[in-house]
């Protein structure tokens, strides 16, 4: 079982034909309201992939909390652990996606701010040895380290998605990480220098591992990834693909990585499997809409190329 720890946001998509600059007002051609949130896109990937999931956080007690919920039940998550909080409104996320696939995120937390001691409790009773367990920072560090602390007790395997990029890490909870995976701009604000390209982000990911984490991958977008391990490193290598909407690229890549890992393959053989993921979501609009089933996954990772070791 792979459970994912974190946020559910409704997100509230425009699409603009370039990302705006401060002040500017611009005309979108679409609007779009769709079901978002690190956590629950990290669920959905895994469920999408075919692997059992299920999801741990918070909404509020309003329709977009409750449309959350059904669309996860939808795609095949066990969403019954997730608190209804009637005091605050469920999380929303601002996005504009540009005609390049760009995107920029604005995300109000509401009721996943209030994720604690009640969510840590219903992941600890179902946790078991050789789980695996998903975790991202939309929702408090104090909770994601109780989580990562206790799952790393019971035997289970931890990823960490350091995003959204808010500084330097308490070293308790890096400590207790099986797999670091920040992209380019958390990497830098973790490491406090500029990772721009692979020497600097294989730099980065080993001044990361010698934080505690047992391996690093440091995503680079259409540059890969780099991947410290115990054993060395390896720069993967992504596709080529038509790119039509980042948002949650990370998270596929995320939920990939957890499939793979949990099912015994090797760290060169997850990143691959992660990258394939990862490249079928920019082809698609939306974040849990833009997560591939295995076929479609399968169907790109014969394209992936191998990785060069650093
Ligand atoms: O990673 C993409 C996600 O970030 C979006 O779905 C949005 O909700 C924000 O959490």
């Amino acid at each position: 079982m792979i459970y994912s720890f974190g946020s559910l946001n409704m997100d509230l998509v425009s699409q603009v034909p370039h990302l705006p600059t401060p002040g500017e007002t611009l005309l979108g051609t679409t609007f779009t309201t769709v079901p978002g949130g690190k956590g629950a896109n990290q669920a959905v990937a895994v469920a999408r992939l075919g692997m059992a999931a299920a999801l741990i956080g918070r909404v509020g007690n309003d329709s977009f909390g409750r449309s959350l919920i059904q669309s996860l039940n939808a795609a095949g998550v066990a969403a019954e652990a997730i608190s209804l909080d009637a005091q605050t409104p469920t999380g929303v996320a601002l996005i504009v996606v540009d005609d390049a696939g760009q995107n920029q995120i604005v995300v109000v937390p509401g009721a996943n701010g209030k994720v604690g001691q009640r969510e840590v409790q219903s992941l600890a009773v179902r946790l078991r040895a050789g789980d695996g367990v998903l975790l991202q920072l939309e929702v408090p560090w104090v909770a994601v380290e109780a989580v990562a602390q206790f799952a790393q007790a019971q035997g289970a395997t931890v990823i960490l998605d350091p995003a959204p990029a808010l500084g330097p890490l308490p070293a308790p909870l890096l400590e207790a990480v099986d797999w670091l995976t920040p992209n380019q701009t958390e990497a830098s604000q973790l490491v406090g220098f500029a990772v721009t390209d692979v020497a600097s982000a294989w730099v980065a990911a080993q001044a990361l591992r010698q934080q505690g984490p047992r391996q690093v991958v440091v995503k680079l977008g259409q540059g890969g990834s780099v991947v410290a391990t115990p054993n060395g490193g390896f720069h993967q290598p992504a596709i080529t693909v038509p790119v039509v909407d980042t948002v949650a690229a990370g998270d596929a890549f995320n939920g990939g990585l957890a499939t793979a890992w949990v099912g015994g393959q090797s760290p060169e053989q997850a990143v691959q499997w992660a990258t394939a993921v990862a490249a079928y979501a920019v082809t698609q609009r939306g974040a849990q809409a833009s997560m591939p089933t295995r076929a479609q996954a399968e169907a790109l990772l014969a394209q992936v190329p191998q990785p060069h070791p650093l």
